[in-house]
């Protein structure tokens, strides 16, 4: 089922009417909360370079991830990635200077899961020799002969060239090749690396809490169709700390949003251009809430304006 569709025709009259019955009555709950505990599968969107599909909820490794787990750690680190592919997610974001990320991954992940994971990892040094070293290092330490995306870590540089990532790609040691970046005094290098290499994924930060990436990058990377991961989707869970104490507005039910973690996630993949988040987390309770933000409809263009104004008068 096609959940754009559904979320088009919820019509605006339906949101209006959920809005002001959400004020008459606290306690009322509309039957579309039921998407986030169902077993609709989440939603997945299309890689536009390859159409190959990507479901939309993925994992971010720059947390607990870093450290060599030891004992109920590790199970719990293990259960957080059954989890994820259980429920038919498969992408996993880390990268060479997350510590020992790389490594515990390469520990966890069977060889059953290396066949289902969508593996993203980045690397800092993009030139030929220094770049090809450091990927050989992340793939030993992954355990994998080739990585589904490599991506230059924090471009900085307007003239970065991705010719060596392009060469790694036909050599077979990546799937797809993109660049990151999370400073904001970059994001001018970043869109001019962009438009120029067309890459097939950009990861830049974006959060209902910080907006600045929609100005230009968003629509950059859509233009090239470059498909884009959203980093710190919680602003490394700053959103939470600005709605503590608040409850979920009543008219986020309309596009099945019924926690905070769903609320903000669901903002995200309302835009035209986010191909999937990658929320960071190692606890499990979590991460099955971050799931749920996969499935059901989205907020359309009048419902994430509605976020916004809901977010900005906090
Ligand atoms: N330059 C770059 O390329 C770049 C830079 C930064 C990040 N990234 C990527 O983006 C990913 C995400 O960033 P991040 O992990 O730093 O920040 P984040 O995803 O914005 O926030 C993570 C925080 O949110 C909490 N959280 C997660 N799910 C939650 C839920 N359902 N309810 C309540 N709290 C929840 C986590 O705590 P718990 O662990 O307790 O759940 C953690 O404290 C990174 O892991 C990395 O892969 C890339």
């Amino acid at each position: 089922m096609n959940c754009r569709f559904l979320c088009r025709a919820t019509s605006r009259r339906t949101f209006i009417g959920w809005s002001i019955a959400a004020t008459a009555s606290p306690v009322l709950r509309s039957p579309r909360s039921a998407w986030a505990q169902s077993g609709t599968p989440v939603a997945t969107r299309v890689i536009p370079h390859s159409k190959e599909q990507l479901p939309v909820i993925g994992l971010g490794t720059a947390n607990d991830f870093q450290i060599q787990p030891q004992g109920a750690d590790k199970v719990t680190l293990k259960k957080v990635v059954d989890d994820l592919l259980a429920q038919g997610c498969k992408l996993i974001d880390t990268a060479s200077s997350y510590g020992e990320a790389e490594s515990v991954l390469g520990d966890l992940l069977s060889d059953q899961d290396r066949a289902k994971v969508f593996l993203a990892t980045k690397i800092e040094d993009g030139s030929s020799n220094g770049g090809l070293s450091e990927l050989r290092n992340s793939l030993a330490r992954l355990r994998y002969r080739q990585v589904d995306l490599l991506q230059q870590h924090n471009v900085s540089d307007p003239r970065q060239d991705l010719a060596p990532f392009r060469e790694w790609k036909a050599q077979g040691l990546c799937r797809y090749i993109g660049v990151t970046t999370t400073f904001k005094n970059d994001y001018d290098a970043a869109e001019a690396v962009i438009r120029r290499e067309k890459p097939d994924f950009f990861q830049v930060d974006y959060s209902l809490g910080d907006r600045s990436a929609e100005r230009r990058l968003l629509p950059a990377a859509r233009e090239v169709g470059a498909a884009v991961l959203t980093a710190l989707p919680f602003g490394r869970s700053s959103v939470f700390t600005a709605v503590r104490g608040r409850s979920v507005p009543e008219w986020a039910l309309e596009f099945g949003a019924t926690t905070w973690a769903q609320f903000f996630l669901k903002f995200l993949l309302g835009h035209e251009a986010v191909t999937a988040v990658i929320p960071g987390t190692t606890n499990p309770a979590h991460l099955a809430d971050n799931i749920s933000a996969g499935r059901g409809p989205y907020p359309d263009a009048k419902q994430r304006q509605a976020m916004i104004d809901f977010f900005t008068e906090l």
